[in-house]
C-alpha cells in the first residue's frame, strides 16, 4: 500500500508499507521531516527505515500485553501489527497517522479527539467476548503500550484510559489512586489524576487523557534516541544532554521530583517509556515534562507481605538498577514538604481498604513501609546537607 505518514495535518514522508507484515518496505519521498517522529535519524536527507520501522511497530499493542494471545484470536488477526493499518496508526496519545494515498481523508474526518469509537476492540482486550459478528477495529486501544489489560473509553465525552491489575493482589490500580494522593501531598502539579473503577468485582484505574489534539507524548526512549550516546556519559547525562540539544526545558529539576516520588513509593518500572515530554505537533514547541503517569508497579505489589521490608534495597529504573544509587542523582531536597508527610499512610488505607484483595495485615504492613521511607529519605537529605 502506498501512504503518506501524516503528523496531524502535515505531510511527513511518502512511503510503502507491506500489505501482510504492515512493515514499511520503502521510503519514496521526504516531505517535511521537521515533523517526523523524534529520535528518527534523517542526516542523508531521508529518514531510516529501519528507526521508522522500529517506532511504526512500537505503536502496536506490545506481544507481551496480558491476555494478548486470546484476544488477538477473537479479532481473528494473527499479530497485533496487523491491527495498526485498521485504524490508520492513529492514537491518542500523538496524531501521527498513515493516509492511504487512494483515499482523499482528512485527520479532521477520522482523528479519535474529535470522533467517537467503538468500544469492540476495548471489550475484546479486557476478555470479553464480541458483541457483534462484524467487529469494528477503528479504535484507538489497537495504539496502545504496555503490558497491563487497558482500553481507551469515552465517559462522560472523555476519552479515558481504563487500566487492570495484576494478579494476585491487583494493586496497580490502587497504588494509581494512592500515587494521585501522594502528588497533592508533596504539592506537585504536574501529575495525572486516577481514581478507582469496580467491574465485577475488579479493580480498575481510570485517567483521563492528557494529551489534545494540538500535541503529543514524546517518550523518553524517542529523546534518548534524538542524540547518539557518549560513552563517557552516563545514562542520566545523556538524557538530560539529550533535552538541552532538543531544547526541552526544565528537565533536571522535572526528575528531582520523579526520583523522590518512586523512591517513596518504591517504583520498580520508571522505565524511559514511563515518562516523556509534550511536544506542539503544529509549532513543534516543547511544552515541557509529561505529568506524572504510570506508577503503579509499586508499593510491593508483587511482592508477598512477610517480605516486604522497607528497607530493602528497592530494584529501579532507569538510571542506575539500584534506587539508593539512583538517589544519588537528585541534586535539589531543598522543595520536599516533609511537613506535609506525616501520617501519609492514611491516605493509603483510605484507598486500600476498598480491596478485598488487600487483607488488613498487607494494608498495614505497606502503610508502615511508606512511613518508614520518608523517615530514610530525610536521613538520606540530612546526610547529603552534612557532605555538602
Ligand atoms: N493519560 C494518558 N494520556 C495519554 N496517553 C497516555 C495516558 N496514560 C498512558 N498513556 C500512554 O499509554 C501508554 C501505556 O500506559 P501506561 O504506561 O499507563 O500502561 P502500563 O501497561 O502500566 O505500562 P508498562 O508496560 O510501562 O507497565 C503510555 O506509555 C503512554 O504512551
Ligand atoms: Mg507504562
Amino acid at each position: 500500500m502506498h501512504c503518506t505518514l501524516m503528523n496531524k495535518n502535515t505531510p511527513v514522508v511518502k512511503l510503502q508499507i507491506d500489505d501482510d507484515t504492515s512493515a514499511i518496505v520503502k521510503i519514496t519521498e521526504a516531505l517535511e521531516l521537521a515533523y517526523l517522529p523524534i529520535g528518527i535519524d534523517f542526516k542523508s536527507g531521508i529518514p531510516n527505515k529501519k528507526e521508522l520501522n522500529e517506532w511504526w511497530f512500537s505503536r502496536s499493542i506490545p506481544a507481551s500485553r496480558s491476555g494478548i494471545r486470546e484476544a488477538l484470536e477473537e479479532l481473528n488477526v494473527s499479530h497485533t501489527e496487523q491491527l495498526l493499518a485498521r485504524c490508520y496508526g492513529l492514537s491518542l496519545s500523538d496524531q501521527y497517522w498513515m493516509k492511504p494515498d487512494h483515499t482523499t481523508l482528512k485527520w479532521s474526518d477520522i482523528n479519535f479527539f474529535d470522533h467517537s469509537f467503538s468500544d469492540d476492540v476495548g471489550n475484546i482486550l479486557f476478555g470479553q467476548p464480541a458483541e457483534n459478528e462484524i467487529i469494528d477495529l477503528m479504535s484507538p486501544c489497537n495504539t496502545s503500550d504496555g503490558w497491563l489489560k487497558k482500553k481507551w473509553k469515552i465517559i462522560d465525552g472523555k476519552r479515558c484510559l481504563i487500566k487492570a491489575g495484576s494478579n494476585p493482589y491487583m494493586q496497580e490500580p490502587l497504588n494509581e489512586v494512592y500515587a494521585t494522593k501522594l502528588h497533592e501531598r508533596l504539592g506537585c502539579t504536574n501529575y495525572v489524576s486516577y481514581t478507582l473503577l469496580w467491574d465485577n468485582g475488579m479493580p480498575y484505574s481510570v485517567c483521563e487523557n492528557f494529551i489534545n489534539t494540538d500535541t503529543e507524548l514524546v517518550s523518553a526512549i524517542s529523546i534518548n534516541k534524538s542524540m547518539k550516546k557518549r560513552s563517557q556519559n552516563s545514562t542520566y547525562d545523556h538524557f538530560i544532554q539529550a533535552c538541552e540539544w532538543l531544547g526541552i526545558p526544565h528537565m533536571s529539576e522535572f526528575l528531582n521530583y520523579l526520583l523522590v516520588f518512586d523512591y517513596l513509593i518504591a517504583n520498580t518500572d520508571r522505565h524511559f517509556g514511563n515518562f516523556g515530554v509534550i511536544r506542539n505537533v503544529e509549532t513543534l514547541e516543547w511544552i515541557g515534562a509529561a505529568p506524572v503517569f504510570d506508577s503503579g508497579t509499586s508499593l510491593w505489589h508483587n511482592k508477598l507481605t512477610k517480605v516486604i521490608h522497607a528497607y530493602d534495597e528497592t530494584e529501579s529504573k532507569p538510571f542506575y538498577a539500584k534506587q539508593s544509587k539512583q538517589m544519588g542523582l537528585i541534586t535539589d531536597f531543598e522543595w520536599i514538604p516533609f511537613d506535609n508527610l506525616k501520617n501519609i499512610k492514611e491516605d493509603l488505607y483510605e484507598v486500600f481498604k476498598q480491596s478485598e484483595f488487600m487483607d488488613e495485615q498487607r494494608i498495614e504492613v505497606i502503610g508502615n513501609a511508606i512511613t518508614e521511607r520518608v523517615q530514610q529519605l530525610q536521613e538520606f537529605v540530612m546526610e547529603r546537607k552534612h557532605r555538602m
